[in-house]
């Protein structure tokens, strides 16, 4: 196949706390996929992701984007049109690879991004705020490089993975909204203080981090089966545990729903986006020296979030016991 020249490489959630309880492993599933929208529906009288409406007690309005959907079906639930793609059997190898690795890790006490102690409220309201500061860190600086992303996407021409980069982007760009409207309304920062503390750059003289010049990186110069794989399959660990993660927010640590959007959005948005990966991939990495390529950007990404993770863990209380 020839290689591109160029080379690339909902809204709406909030819930009540009825439980969502798919397979009850860390996977999520069409029944979990089921469910989730299911609750939604209940709670709004609407279909989701063809609606906007105020979140009750929230400033905000969230709305869904007005442009086409990137892949026909890819928001229906249970979608797996992917399969039917050349290289879908590579997808498979790189999820099957994934479930293993959250076996693997599931006993932790950090894995997935610290839930297991979430739910059992054994982070200090101190360490959850730094929790939720570091999430916005993150989340701040790996997803925004995308942009670059697009421009060269558009650039080569290649239209479909250009508006589902757009997609993501728009999407993530939106959630770091949520993680502002965290800081300050569950844990009383003002805008400019949590601006300050998730900021990684030293305003003024642009220094980047040594995470901001990996996803740099990523997107100036990697292939865009490099970043499908790095930064949208990547997140499918995210919809169930995130699920518990916003009902011990409401009940063990008592914070009012309203300041919940981040953790309920994120309790379905990223079977979508793990969708983008699969589709991407599945349509593109029909190579050997793409698949390779993808795959260790896959790893790679699945295990700098994990040593994030597991650094995070260390600064905890929790840990020295
Ligand atoms: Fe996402």
């Amino acid at each position: 196949m020839k290689r591109f020249n160029l080379s690339l490489k909902i809204y709406i959630a909030l819930y009540y706390s009825s439980p969502v309880t798919g397979t009850g492993s860390l996977f999520h599933d069409e029944a979990y996929e089921r469910e989730i929208v299911e609750a939604l529906k209940v709670q709004f009288r609407l279909e989701p992701f063809s609606y906007a409406k105020h979140v009750k007690g929230s400033e905000r309005e969230l709305h869904v984007v007005g442009a086409y959907t990137p892949v026909k079906g890819i928001f229906s639930v249970g979608w797996q049109g992917w399969k039917e793609l050349p290289a879908a059997e590579f997808v498979e190898r790189l999820i099957e690879w994934h479930n293993g690795f959250m076996r693997d890790h599931s006993g932790e006490p950090f894995f997935p991004n610290q839930t297991p102690l979430i739910v059992k409220g054994e982070l200090t309201w101190e360490e959850l705020k730094s929790w939720a500061v570091n999430l916005a860190r993150y989340a701040g600086t790996s997803f925004m490089y995308e942009g670059i992303a697009h421009f060269r996407a558009h650039l080569a021409g290649l239209k479909e993975v250009r508006d589902m980069i757009a997609r993501h982007l728009f999407e993530e760009t939106g959630h770091n909204e949520m993680l502002f409207d965290l800081l300050t309304g569950a844990f009383g920062m003002s805008r400019e203080e949590a601006e300050r503390e998730v900021s990684a750059h030293d305003i003024g003289d642009l220094h980047l981090t040594k995470r901001d010049l990996y996803y740099l990186k990523l997107c100036m110069e990697g292939h865009f089966v490099e970043i499908a794989a790095a930064q949208m399959l990547r997140e499918r660990w995210i919809p169930k545990p995130t699920r518990q993660v916003a009902i011990a927010l409401r009940k063990v640590y008592k914070i009012p729903e309203r300041h919940l959007i981040h953790p309920d959005v994120h309790s379905y948005i990223d079977i979508y986006h793990e969708r983008f990966g699969q589709y991407i991939l599945a349509k593109y990495c029909v190579t050997k020296e793409l698949q390779e390529i993808a795959e260790r950007a896959f790893k790679e990404a699945i295990i700098r979030e994990y040593e994030g993770w597991r650094k995070f863990y260390e600064t905890l209380r929790a840990s020295k016991r």
